[in-house]
C-alpha cells in the first residue's frame, strides 16, 4: 500500500511517500522563509510560496522514492483547518491527482494528524490515553477512547500555546518562529527572574489561557524599556515565560489523567519540540507514574508524513472521500466521529 501524503495548511509544504503503515520512501517538508521579516505567517504569501513549490516537491519526492504516479494507491490531503488560501493548493492539487490517476482520496483532519504522528514510530502508544495537543492554532486536552474517538475534556480558552511562544518571540525581539527562538534564547536565562502568571493553573475545570500571560510579558518588557533595561533582559524573558506556559501545560495534563485515571499521556503538535516541557514533564511524570510519549522531532512540527499515515488510517476503516470534499479553515477535532 503506498499513501501520497500533501500538507498545506499554513507555512509548511510537505510532501511524503508512505510505504504501508510506517516506511517513509520520502518525506520533504520545505519552511517557508518569505513570513521571516513579517515577524508572522502573511496568508498571501503563503498560498503562493504553496502554489510555487508544490509540484517540484512532488516530482523530487517520487524521484527519491524511485516510484511513479500510477504506483500510488491512495492520496491523503490536509482539509483542514488552516489558512484557506494555503489549504486550497494541496486540496486542488490532490483532487486533480485522484481524478486523473484514478486513485482514491481522503481528506485529512489536521489537528487529528498531528495526533496520529505518534502512529509512525515502532511501538504507537496504545488507546485509552490523554493527548495533549500543543500547536500554533490549538492547545487541546483530550481523552482518546480509541484511535478516531476523542472526547475534549479541556481547551485554551484563548491564545494556543504556540501562539503565545510566537508573539512573545515578537515582543522580545527573538524573530521567527517563536517557539525555537524563545526556547534558544531561554537557555541563557533565569526561569526565575520574572513571576509571570500562571492563568488557570488553581482553576478546576481543564481549560486554559495563554493571552495573560502574554499580556504580563508585554508589561515587564514596557517597564524595561522605560527603564532602559530592556537590552539583555531578553534570556531571563523568555526562560521565566517558558517555565510560566510550560507549568500551566504539565499541571493541566496530570490534572487530567488523575481525573479518568489514564496512565498514559500522549503529546503532540509543533510545541511539543519544546525541550523544557520535555524535561519537566518527564521528572513530574515518573513520580506520578504516568508514562509520557512525544513523538520524533520531526514529526511534531506540521509534516505529509503525519498526513499520510490518518489518510491510511481511515481508508482502512473503510472511508473514502469523493471530489467535493472541501477545505475548511476553522473547527479543531470536534466533529462526531472523526472521517
Ligand atoms: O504544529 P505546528 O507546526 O503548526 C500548527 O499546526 O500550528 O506548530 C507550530 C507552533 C508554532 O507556534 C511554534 O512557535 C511552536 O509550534 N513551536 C514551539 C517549538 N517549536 C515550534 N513552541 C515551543 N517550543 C518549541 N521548541
Ligand atoms: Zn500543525
Amino acid at each position: 500500500m503506498l499513501t501520497l501524503g500533501i500538507e498545506t495548511s499554513c507555512d509548511e509544504t510537505s510532501v511524503a511517500l508512505l510505504e504501508g503503515e510506517k516506511k517513509l520512501l520520502s518525506h520533504l517538508v520545505l519552511s517557508q522563509m518569505e513570513h521571516e521579516r513579517f515577524g508572522g505567517v502573511v496568508p498571501e504569501l503563503a498560498s503562493r510560496a504553496h502554489q510555487k513549490v508544490l509540484l517540484p516537491l512532488l516530482e523530487q519526492a517520487f524521484g527519491e522514492a524511485k516510484r511513479t504516479l500510477e504506483e500510488i494507491d491512495l492520496i491523503g490531503v490536509t482539509l483542514g483547518p488552516g489558512l484557506i488560501g494555503s489549504l486550497l493548493v494541496g486540496v486542488c492539487t490532490a483532487k486533480a491527482l485522484a481524478l486523473s490517476l484514478d486513485k482514491p482520496l481522503i481528506g485529512v483532519n489536521h489537528v487529528e494528524a498531528h495526533l496520529m504522528a505518534n502512529l509512525l514510530v515502532d511501538e504507537p502508544p496504545q488507546p485509552p490515553f490523554i493527548a495533549l495537543l500543543i500547536s500554533g492554532g490549538h492547545t487541546l486536552l483530550v481523552e482518546v477512547e480509541r484511535w478516531g474517538r476523542y472526547l475534549i475534556l479541556g481547551r485554551s480558552r484563548d491564545d494556543a500555546v504556540g501562539e503565545s511562544f510566537d508573539k512573545v518571540a515578537k515582543m522580545l525581539e527573538l524573530g521567527y518562529p517563536g517557539g525555537p527562538a524563545i526556547e534558544k534564547a531561554a537557555a541563557s536565562g533565569n526561569p526565575q527572574a520574572f513571576a509571570f502568571p500562571r492563568p488557570m493553573i488553581k482553576d478546576p475545570s481543564l481549560d486554559m489561557s495563554f493571552s495573560g500571560l502574554k499580556t504580563a510579558v508585554l508589561y515587564e518588557v514596557q517597564d524595561l524599556r522605560k527603564a532602559g533595561k530592556f537590552n539583555g533582559s531578553q534570556a531571563d524573558l523568555a526562560a521565566s515565560f517558558q517555565a510560566a506556559a510550560v507549568e500551566v501545560l504539565i499541571e493541566k495534563s496530570l490534572r487530567a489523567c488523575a481525573r479518568v485515571s489514564a496512565r498514559t499521556l500522549v503529546v503532540a503538535g509543533g510545541a511539543a519540540r519544546n525541550k523544557a516541557l520535555r524535561e519537566n514533564l518527564a521528572t513530574r511524570s515518573d513520580s506520578s507514574g504516568i508514562k509520557v510519549i512525544f513523538p520524533p522531532l520531526n514529526l511534531c512540527t506540521d509534516n505529509a508524513a503525519m498526513i499520510a499515515r490518518t489518510a491510511l488510517f481511515h481508508f482502512d476503516h473503510g472511508c473514502a472521500d469523493s471530489l467535493d470534499i472541501r477545505a475548511y479553515p476553522t473547527g479543531s477535532l470536534d466533529w462526531p466521529e472523526a472521517g
